[in-house]
Formats: structure tokens, sequence, C-alpha cells
């Protein structure tokens, strides 16, 4: 469930404290008998005091044992920072308190703070559970700047809500039900909120999930803060299951599928952050609903829909539903929001992790400020990017004999997925400045790494609050 440590700023770590993680280098406080001293205990253990590593010393502490957690800091850059912090949580057990020490800044030309090391411990802690409930570890920074930390843990906030949303099983995920989250997200964070049911003049979201015995939904949320020019609108793939549709998936590509609405997971986490991140700008975020079911009533391979604004499309696979759910957001902002710049995110193509695997997602941008700016906050914030091309001659691929385009490469003439999912996206942004995170990849994480925990990961949710909070 969410993060349900909530961490305490102190000067020194109690006198009875359990476990007390100190960065290499740093000194022990409050005064700690150690077995041997700490440059013979480092060389024991062969530790260089790389991010990651944490030697664990005993040492008596009354009648009990009391665990010195030494940890590398690497550099100590954000990276290295949040690698740290996660180490130094997964040392400790559900239940017990660690008393992390904030290292000094070692590196004065860095920008890095004691953010990304409450982020890291906060992230690595995160676990999601239905029934039996699994206690985190208490954390408790000691040192270091309040606001810095406090600041890592909003972002980890939004990214542990990403979570829960992502891993809830899409028997409980509606379309209907993740609106309702948006709902209770933006109540807490003094936002906006629409929902649009009727979806009238939405013929990509109504067909996507007229199959379904959930129906689906639009969702906005608004955030306006005095004195901002620009206006951004994010727009998330909210597909809350991916059967494929009639263009049934097989079972193992099916089984993962309840994270298809991670864009969406990521927009509404977000949203809920943009005031206590003191995001400068106007920020609307759209969600596109829809479970794709497989049913009697579902769409069929050849139906032709009537997107967001007029353009036609010839359905040729129902398994490429994300498109069409948000080529009708995308039009619709377009037409009614007059965005500065979109941004969408999806897990939109199997072809984007088979090309940049789980760590990396796939960029694409029509205007070459945003995409700097969004690779610069992917490196800065850990949620990595790896620009594509958007290469015009795939585009006659997506032509159709009936319709304005086909939501596939018919032929399958050797245009590439994810650039030829891209190309159609872009068709419905009226050319405005836009960018498009196909994050089928990183995502969801097969295993627990560093800051990742194994599952829905909330990726893309760090790297837009540090895109949206450095907008001037
Ligand atoms: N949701 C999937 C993409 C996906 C695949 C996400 C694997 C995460 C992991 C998307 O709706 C889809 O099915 N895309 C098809 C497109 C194809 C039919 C052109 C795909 O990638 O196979
Ligand atoms: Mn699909
Ligand atoms: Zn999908």
């Amino acid at each position: 469930m969410p993060i349900e440590t909530t961490p305490a700023f102190v000067a020194e770590p109690a006198a009875d404290a359990r476990f007390v993680a100190v960065p290499f280098g740093h000194d022990l406080a409050p005064p700690t008998e150690l077995p041997l001293p700490v440059e013979a205990l480092l060389s024991h253990y062969e530790a260089k005091g790389d991010p990651g590593e944490v030697v664990e010393v005993p040492v008596a502490l009354g009648s009990g044992i009391r665990r010195v957690l030494l940890y590398g800091i690497g550099r100590g850059s954000a990276a290295d920072l949040r690698k740290a912090g996660a180490s130094v949580a997964r040392k400790v057990k559900g239940g017990a308190t660690v008393y992390i020490r904030v290292p000094d800044s070692t590196d004065p030309s860095d920008t890095a703070d004691a953010a990304a090391l409450a982020e890291g411990a906060l992230l690595a802690s995160y676990t999601f559970r239905i029934g039996t409930r699994r206690t985190p570890p208490e954390i408790v920074f000691v040192g270091g700047d309040e606001k810095a930390l406090r600041r890592g843990e909003t972002i980890a906030r939004a990214t542990a809500l990403a979570r829960d949303l992502i891993n809830t099983p899409a028997s409980i995920k509606s379309p209907a039900w993740l609106a309702e989250q948006a709902r209770s997200v933006a109540a807490d964070a003094g936002l906006g909120f629409r929902e649009d049911a009727a979806l009238v003049g939405f013929g990509g979201i109504r067909a996507v999930g007229q199959g379904s015995a959930t129906p689906p939904r639009l969702v906005e949320l608004t955030y306006a803060p005095e004195g901002a020019t620009r206006h951004v609108v994010l727009v998330g793939k909210g597909i809350t299951f991916d059967t494929g549709g009639l263009s049934l998936k097989p079972e193992e590509g099916m089984k993962t599928m309840k994270t298809d609405m991670a864009g969406g997971a990521t927009v509404i986490a977000v949203m809920g952050a943009l005031a206590t991140a003191g995001v400068p700008v106007r920020v609307t975020g759209l969600v596109a609903c829809a479970e794709n079911a497989f049913s009697g009533s579902a769409q069929r391979p050849g139906d032709v829909i009537t997107q967001y604004g007029g353009r036609t499309v010839e359905v040729l696979n129902t398994d490429a539903e994300g498109r069409l759910v948000l080529a009708d957001a995308l039009a619709y902002a377009d037409a009614e929001l007059e965005p500065d710049i979109v941004i969408d995110i999806a897990t939109l193509t199997g072809a984007a992790k088979v090309a940049l695997g789980l760590r990396l997602g796939a960029l694409y941008a029509t205007d070459e400020p945003l995409a700097d700016a969004l690779l610069a906050s992917g490196e800065a914030s850990g949620d990595r990017l790896w620009r594509m091309p958007l290469i015009d001659d795939y585009r006659a691929d997506l032509d159709s004999d009936i319709a304005d385009l086909a939501n596939v490469d018919r032929k399958m003439s050797g245009s590439a997925g994810s650039v030829a999912a891209a190309l159609f996206l872009r068709e419905f942004t009226g050319g405005r400045p836009w960018a498009h995170l196909d994050v089928a990849g990183p995502a969801r994480a097969t295993a627990d790494d560093g800051e990742v925990t194994k599952g829905g990961t909330g990726f893309g949710v760090r790297l837009l609050l540090h895109y949206l909070t450095s907008l001037g």
C-alpha cells in the first residue's frame, strides 16, 4: 500500500537505536564502540565505498545488539545517493526503525542533495499486498537539510501512489474505479476534477471500451497556480486491462496487462504532487480509461471508428488499442485546451520494450527544446529516456484503403512498431510541441533493484515532476 512510513528528522539517533546507518567517511555518532577501527573493518570486507555497498557491524548495546550499517555513497551524485538509501532500507526488517545519518555534501560542484537519499530509502521500502499487511521499516533521518529530505519524500510518495494504482488487480480496477481514485487525489490536492462517461465524440475510447462490462471514462484533472502563463497537458493511457480484444493476446503476454494503465497512473500521481512540488505552470491531466475486453460486444478487426475531431480509423488490430484512446485525448487537448506543450505517457508497444529493455523509456518528440529538457530530467530524476526517431518514410504504412488512417501497419512492410505507433499519435497533435513516452518496458520490473521494486514501478512520475518543476 502507499508508503506508510512517515520519515522523522532528528539530530542524533535514539540511545537504544537498533539500526544506525552511517555513510563511509563520516563519524559514528553518538560514540559507538566498534570491535575494530572503521578502516580495518572496511578493508576486511573489501568495501570501497561504492553506492549500494553496506557493511553491517554488530556492536554491543546494553544486553542486546545494535547493527551499525556503514554505507557507501560513491561520488555522492543523486543516482549514488538514491542507490545508497535504497540499499540501507533493504537491510532493515519491517517494523524495525533505522536511523540514517545523512552525508555531508562531498563534492561542492554536485547539485545532488539529501532528497535523493530519502527518495531511494522510501521507494525501496515500498510494498504492495492484498491481505495480511506487511509492516514497512520506520525511517528516521539524522542531520541533513529537512527541506531537501521532504522534497524526496514528496517524490517518493507520488511514485508509490502510481505503483499502488498499477499493482491493483483489474478485478478491482475498473475504469470507474480508476476515475474515483483520480477524484480523491484531486480532492486531497485541491485540483479541478471532471469525469466524462458519455464520451460524445470520443469514438476511440468508446470503441476500445465497448466490449467490457465496466464502461470507459475520460478523466480530466486541472492545476492552475496563480500567475502561470504556460500550459502543459499530460495524457495517460488508462487501459485497466488489455486482453488484446478480439485480436486476443496469448496467455503469457496477457497476465501482466493490469499494468496497461501505468501511463494514466503516472499522470494521476504527478497531478497530485504538483502543488507540494511547487510547479509554476498550468497543468491539465487527461486519463483515457477503458478495459480492452474480449466479448460479443467488442470491436472487430476491420471496424472503422471516428476519433475525436472527425478523423476515421480502420481498426485492423484490436490489440493496438492504446493509440485509439490516446488519439481522442490528444485531439481533444489540441481542440479545446490550447496547450503550449503536450506530453503523453503510455505502455504502448512491446516493440519499445524489445528495443530498450526494462530500464529505459522511449522518447519521441516534435520539438527539440522539449526533447532536450525531458532527456535532461530523465538523467537527473532516475527515470531515464532514450530518444527515438519519428521516421516520415514509415508514415505511409498507416494508410488505409477505406479510412483516413489504419491503426497498424497492415502489410507489415517493415516499419518499426514503436515508431509506427508514435507516428499514428502525431497525426492528432495539431502540430503542437509534443512528446510521447512509450514506457512499455520500464513501467514494470521483474525484480527489486535499487529504488525500483518488483511490479509496477511508477516510471515517469519522478521524470515529469522534475521536468514540470524546472519550467519557470
Ligand atoms: N499494452 C500493449 C503493449 C505492451 C506490451 C505493454 C508488452 C507492455 C508490455 C499494447 O496495447 C499492444 O498490445 N501493442 C501491440 C501493438 C501491435 C498490435 C501493433 C504490441 O506491442 O504487440
Ligand atoms: Mn494492446
Ligand atoms: Zn495496451
